[in-house]
């Protein structure tokens, strides 16, 4: 009894909701539900339940963000059709190194990211905001030029990261422990030429998925050469470029169990830091 009468004025109400929201449409725009952040860690790997555009007012803005940290090449990339929107000097995506939208925890996540800022930088040697450390890597991983601060693109990138920025982010992961041999270029090449080549070929100049000039990135991102980041950026490091390919590398495979060894994630990283690419701030 008491459960129909309150589905019954429950309904009741819902009506009249809908009544007075169709009458007021008229004169003011219907208020939007704030766009909910997942609260647990997103998943916006291929496996995943992806990316889902948040409802609300700020819910495009996100959705831009993500398409910009997915598909960086067509939004700011050299090769866009609108000059003045080319801010990235190369293919790449963000996600190409920060996988999978920034959710994986094992390749530079970019969750939970959004609070730790101001962050304390020991590469600036004083407090950056998150806005200074994004640009860090437009002009050192992404080679190009910084994005205006106020630009609907650098607002659509913080909006993500801060719709994504509720869990804790993942702790930092410990310094790469050192190899059994000190890091070797020629045993790398062979690691190269026998496990990474298949994919970021033999030249290391990666794999498009159309043409030059076309704007549509990678299928396999290049490891060095014109189109790559510049000897200023993270991944020019051992320090990056070791955990990165150790767990990552060759894409897909389970990051719990590697399927190289650290020696190899070493040398193969020697191979690759060797390699030709561009100077930062040229
Ligand atoms: C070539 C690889 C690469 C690409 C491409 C790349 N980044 Fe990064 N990014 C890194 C590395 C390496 C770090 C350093 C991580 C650290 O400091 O622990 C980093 C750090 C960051 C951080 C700080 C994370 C933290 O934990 O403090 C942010 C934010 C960020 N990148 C955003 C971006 C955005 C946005 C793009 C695309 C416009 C991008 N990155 C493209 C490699 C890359
Ligand atoms: C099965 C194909 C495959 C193999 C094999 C592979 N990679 Fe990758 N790699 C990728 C893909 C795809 C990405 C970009 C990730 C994305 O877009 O999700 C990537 C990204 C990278 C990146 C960061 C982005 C860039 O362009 O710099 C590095 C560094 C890298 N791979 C190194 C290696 C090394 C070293 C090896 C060999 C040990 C290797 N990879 C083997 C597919 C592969």
């Amino acid at each position: 009894m008491r459960l129909t009468t309150f589905a019954g004025l429950f309904c009741g109400l819902l009506a009249a909701v809908a009544v007075i929201g169709v009458a007021m449409r008229e004169q003011r725009p219907v208020p939007v539900p704030a766009a909910t952040p997942p609260t647990t860690w997103p998943d916006y790997s291929p496996q995943g339940p992806g990316f889902q555009p948040p409802h609300g007012e700020r819910g495009p803005l996100i959705a831009y963000g993500y398409e910009i940290v997915t598909r960086t090449f067509a939004t700011i990339g050299p090769e866009g059709t609108d000059p003045k929107m080319r801010f990235a000097g190369n293919n790449l995506a963000c996600q190409s190194c920060h996988l999978d939208a920034g959710t994986n925890r094992f390749a530079l996540p970019l969750v939970g990211v959004f609070k730790t800022y101001p962050k304390y930088s020991a590469r600036n040697q004083r407090t950056i905001s998150l806005e200074e450390r994004i640009e860090e890597c437009m002009t050192r991983s992404m080679n190009g030029r910084p994005l205006p601060g106020h630009s609907r693109e650098m607002t659509a990138l913080l909006d993500y990261l801060r719709h994504i920025g509720d869990p804790p982010a993942a702790p930092p992961l410990p310094e790469p422990q050192a190899p059994p041999l000190p890091p070797d270029a020629g045993r790398g090449a062979v690691v190269y030429t026998t496990i990474c080549a298949a994919c970021h070929q033999t030249d290391g100049l990666g794999r498009r998925l159309g043409s030059v000039d076309d704007a549509r990135g990678y299928v396999f991102p290049p490891l060095w050469g014109p189109d790559s980041f510049n000897d200023g950026a993270g991944m020019d490091r051992y320090q990056h470029i070791v955990p990165f390919v150790r767990t990552n590398m060759p894409r897909g495979v389970d990051p719990q169990h590697p399927q190289l060894t650290l020696q190899q994630a070493w040398d193969v990283s020697a191979y690759v830091i060797a390699q030709p690419r561009p100077k930062y701030g040229r």
